[in-house]
């Protein structure tokens, strides 16, 4: 009963064309969720877990993951996308696919399975909770998966290595926080592109940081990702933000190029502006190719809201600033000062 129920949502998902409609099947795979797991228990709060490189979320964390509305609805059709693709370039193999932090629901891939024949489908799900994966494998019968091959691994998706003969298809990692700030997004992608081969798809296939002064509390943000989203044609951006352009691109391509030293980027120095009484704030704007078309737009989910670095009245005397960002240990933003003269 629950798999019909599953692939009428999850088609829902794949059609849907307007925002009204993405927001009516995200609901819909959101409710699905709530009613067949037992996710808001206590113990599911409890395991947030950190690592070298960011906060892995509590399992509830995790799965509250799935009311980000619009990141749900394009991470789904951006992944069936991937796969229909890869079916079709390969009709002879099973596609490999690791999913690194799938969550007690793996939102992303799970619901998408049945409609896939199962001899199609090799999967790793990975996630550093055991709780998370106790939960996905009552999911897994549930949703009459069991003949679909999935294998559960728990597993600190920073260090991990994948099986020799496992030769990676599809990577799918969504640990994100905006701004690149707090979980391992970035530290747990360099070490599966390293992993990858030539022919291999990461998703998302780019996340796009920005830079620009603005006034931070006058840009769109999403603070209910349920009941007030937004898609990008009704989110108007400040009218005197004034962009600074790309500081990098995490993907398979540019990666290892732009971010050289281990776990550190310095952008280039920038001068502080003569007047930035309109624009005093200096911050970060993320947006995420998906797959190809799909593309997810600053402040239509959580994970692409605009973060604030810092107000440029801090800067007071200094002329000159350097971005810096930092996984070393939590993600996180800083800058460098230095005098003009
Ligand atoms: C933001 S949640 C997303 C859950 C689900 N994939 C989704 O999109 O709805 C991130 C998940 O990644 C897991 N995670 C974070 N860091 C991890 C790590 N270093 N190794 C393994 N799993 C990790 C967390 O435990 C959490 O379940």
């Amino acid at each position: 009963m629950y798999k019909e129920e599953l692939v009428f949502i999850v088609r829902s998902i794949v059609e849907s064309n307007t925002y009204k409609s993405h927001i009516a099947a995200a609901e819909k795979l959101s409710l699905f969720y709530k009613k067949v797991t037992s996710i808001q228990d206590l113990q599911y709060k409890s395991n947030e877990t950190i690592v070298t490189g960011g906060v892995a979320l509590s399992s509830f964390e995790a799965g509250s993951c799935v009311d980000d509305y619009l990141r749900t609805v394009f991470f789904i059709k951006g992944i069936h996308k991937a796969i229909t693709k890869l079916c079709i370039d390969y009709p002879e193999k099973s596609i490999n696919i690791l999913y690194a932090g799938c969550g007690p629901y793996a939102t992303l891939l799970l619901p998408l399975l049945s409609l896939f024949h199962k001899n199609r489908i090799n999967a790793i799900l990975l996630d550093i909770n055991v709780s998370s994966l106790n939960s996905v494998q009552n999911l897994i019968s549930i949703m009459g998966l069991e003949e679909y091959k999935l294998q559960l691994i728990e597993a600190n998706a920073i260090t991990y290595s994948k099986p020799e003969n496992f030769i990676i298809d599809l990577a799918i990692s969504e640990t994100m926080h905006y701004g690149l700030t707090r979980e391992p997004q970035v530290a747990i992608v360099k070490n599966i592109i390293a992993q990858m081969p030539a022919h291999g798809i990461l998703i998302p296939q780019e996340i796009n940081i920005d830079l620009a002064y603005t006034f931070y509390a006058k840009e769109p943000f999403v603070k209910d990702a349920v009941h007030n989203v937004k898609g990008r044609n009704e989110l108007q951006p400040y009218a005197f933000r004034i962009d600074l352009g790309r500081l990098f691109t995490i993907s398979k391509e540019h990666f290892n190029g732009q971010i050289k030293s281990e776990s550190k980027f310095e952008s280039n120095f920038y001068n502080l502006p003569d007047d930035y009484s309109n624009h005093p704030d200096l911050c970060i704007f993320t947006e995420l190719v998906i797959f190809e078309d799909i593309e997810l737009k600053t402040a239509e989910s959580y994970i692409t809201n605009p973060y604030c670095v810092t107000s440029l009245y801090n800067f007071k005397d200094t002329s000159v600033f350097q971005l810096v960002y930092d996984i070393t240990d939590i993600p996180q933003w800083t800058y460098n000062l230095q005098d003009k003269y």
